[in-house]
C-alpha cells in the first residue's frame, strides 16, 4: 500500500493538482477543487492509475484481428418496461452495460429505478436493489407503495463495496441498481466516503464487474447546484451511459436526457410526470406544459422548442423591474441560456434604443425546462418587449428564431415540425424569421427580418 498524500481533487472532471486554486487547472470550472487524502500509487502506474478503468481490461498481448471477424457482441437491450425510459434508451438496457442517472436529490431517481426495476423483476427476470440510503424496510414500502413487489426482485442495504460485489455474484441479477453511487465506499482505499477517489473506485469497480458478469447496472449520483459532491463529469468516461433527470422538485413533470449513449442516440429526451403513483410517462408534454398558461399576459410568449429530438411548446415569461441601484442590478435567466439573454438585452439597447440599465429583468421558461438553444432568443426578446411595454403579445401567438449581433432574425433548424406542433395546439400567429417554410393552414406566419420588424408586428 502507498502512503497517503493530500491532493486537490476537482468534483467536476476529477482532475487532481498538488496546490488549491480557484479555477480546475484540468476543466477550468470554479470553486470545484477539494481536499483529499489518498494513497501515493507507485511511480510507473502515475498518480491518475485508477482512472484507466476502461483501458486496463484489455487482455494483455492481445493481437490485432480483421473486425469483421469479432464476435458482435452488446447483446440485445433488455427493455425496462417504461416506455419513455426505453424509447430514450433505444429499447432498453444492454446486457453488461453501465448507466450513469445523475439528478438533484429529491427529483425522483430512486422512484423511476424502482418501477423500472419492478417491471424487469414482473416478466421474471432478476433484479438486485442495492440500497445505500435507505433501509429494506423502506425500499420495501415504497416497493409496495409503487406496486412493483415481484419475487425475483432483490434488496441489500450495503454501502460497502466488496459486499455489494459479493452481492451480485450470489444474485447474478439481470438488473443491478446501485442507489447511490456516492454513498458506496471501499475500505481499501483510505479516501473519505464520498470523495471523488472512493466515488470513482466505487465506479470503476462495478463497470468491472457489470462487463464480466453481464449484469445491467444502473448507478444513480447526486448532483448538486453546488457542485459539493462529485459530479457526474467525473464518472463520465467510466460508464457506457449517462442518463440526466432534470425538472423542477416543483413541478410535476420530469426529463430524462440521455448526455452520453454509447448504444444509441445522445440528446433524446422522455417526459414523466409525478404523479401520487410514481412516475408515468408524458404523451402530450406540450399540453401539460401550457395547461395552467394565462394567455393574456404582458411578458408572456410561447416558444415551440425542439428538445431530444421533439418539438415542445413552452412558456417564455419576462419581468422587469425599477431598481435605481446599479450595485444589485438584477439579470436572471430561469431554464434558458443567460449568455444569451445579456446579447438579446444589448441588442435591444443598440438597435431599438431599449435600455435596462435601471431594470431587474427576470426572464423564465415555466414548468422547470431548460432551453439552452439560439431559437429561443426571438421569443424571449418577444417577452421582454411585451414586457417593457405592459402590452399582451396575443395568448394565441408563438415565437422562435435566432437573433444576431446586428439585430437581424436568423433561420434555425425544424421550423415545420415547430410550427406543426403549434397548429396542433391550436395557435394562430407565428412570429418567424423571414426563410421560415409556410406553415400549417390556420397558423398565420408573421415574418421578422430583424428587431425593428418584431417591435411592428408586435403593435407595440
Ligand atoms: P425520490 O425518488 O426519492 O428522489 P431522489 O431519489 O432523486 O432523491 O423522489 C422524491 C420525491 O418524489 C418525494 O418528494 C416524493 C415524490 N414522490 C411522489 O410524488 N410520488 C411517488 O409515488 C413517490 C414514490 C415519490
Ligand atoms: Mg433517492
Amino acid at each position: 500500500m502507498g502512503r497517503l498524500r493530500t491532493v486537490h481533487r476537482c468534483t467536476e472532471c476529477g482532475a487532481a493538482s498538488p496546490r488549491w486554486t480557484g479555477r480546475c487547472p484540468g476543466c477550468g470550472a470554479w470553486n470545484s477543487l477539494v481536499e483529499e487524502v489518498e494513497q501515493a500509487t507507485p511511480a510507473s502506474g502515475g498518480a491518475s492509475g485508477r482512472s484507466g478503468g476502461a483501458d486496463r481490461r484489455m487482455v494483455p498481448g492481445e493481437r490485432p484481428i480483421p473486425l469483421v471477424d469479432v464476435e458482435a457482441g452488446g447483446g440485445e437491450p433488455m427493455p425496462t418496461g417504461m416506455a419513455e425510459l426505453d424509447r430514450v434508451l433505444g429499447g432498453g438496457l444492454v446486457p453488461g452495460s453501465v448507466t450513469l442517472l445523475a439528478g438533484e436529490p429529491g427529483i425522483g431517481k430512486s422512484t423511476i429505478t424502482l418501477q423500472a426495476a419492478g417491471s424487469v423483476a414482473e416478466v421474471g427476470r432478476r433484479v438486485l436493489l442495492v440500497s445505500a440510503e435507505e433501509s429494506k424496510v423502506q425500499v420495501r414500502a415504497r416497493a409496495e407503495r409503487l406496486g412493483v413487489l415481484a419475487p425475483t426482485l432483490w434488496v441489500a442495504a450495503e454501502t460497502c463495496l466488496p459486499d455489494v460485489l459479493a452481492g451480485l455474484s450470489e444474485v447474478e441479477p439481470h438488473l443491478c441498481v446501485v442507489d447511490s453511487v456516492q454513498m458506496l465506499h471501499d475500505p481499501a482505499l483510505e479516501s473519505a466516503p464520498g470523495s471523488v477517489a472512493q466515488v470513482r473506485q466505487c465506479a470503476t469497480r462495478l463497470v468491472e464487474a457489470a462487463k464480466s458478469s453481464g449484469t445491467a447496472v444502473i448507478m444513480i449520483g447526486h448532483v448538486t447546484k453546488e457542485g459539493a459532491v462529485a459530479g457526474p463529469r467525473v464518472l463520465e468516461h467510466v460508464v457506457d451511459t449517462v442518463l440526466s433527470f432534470e425538472g423542477d422538485r416543483h413541478h410535476a413533470l420530469r426529463m430524462v436526457r440521455t448526455v452520453k449513449h454509447r448504444y444509441g442516440a445522445a440528446g433524446e429526451l422522455g417526459m414523466f410526470e409525478m404523479t401520487g403513483d410514481g412516475l408515468v410517462g408524458v404523451a402530450d408534454p406540450s399540453r401539460l406544459l401550457l395547461a395552467d398558461r394565462q394567455p393574456d399576459l404582458s411578458g408572456s410568449v410561447v416558444l415551440p422548442a425542439i428538445e431530444g429530438g421533439r418539438p415542445l411548446l413552452v412558456e417564455v415569461q419576462a419581468l422587469t423591474v425599477n431598481n435605481d441601484n446599479p450595485a444589485t442590478l438584477r439579470r436572471s435567466a430561469q431554464g434558458l441560456d443567460s449568455g444569451r439573454l445579456q446579447m438579446v438585452l444589448a441588442v435591444l439597447g443598440r438597435h431599438l434604443d431599449l435600455r435596462f440599465g435601471t431594470e431587474d429583468v427576470y426572464t423564465s421558461v415555466v414548468g422547470g425546462v431548460r432551453v439552452g438553444e439560439p431559437a429561443a432568443d426571438l421569443a424571449v426578446m418577444a417577452a421582454l418587449l411585451s414586457a417593457r411595454h405592459l402590452s399582451s403579445v396575443g395568448g394565441d401567438t408563438i415565437a422562435f428564431g435566432e437573433v444576431g449581433l446586428g439585430g437581424e432574425v436568423r433561420s434555425v433548424v425544424h421550423a415545420e415540425r415547430r410550427l406543426a406542433e403549434a397548429a396542433r395546439l391550436g395557435f394562430r400567429r407565428a412570429l418567424v424569421p423571414n426563410s421560415a417554410p409556410d406553415g400549417p393552414e390556420g397558423l398565420e406566419l408573421v415574418r421578422v427580418g430583424d428587431v425593428r420588424q418584431l417591435l411592428h408586428a408586435l403593435r407595440l
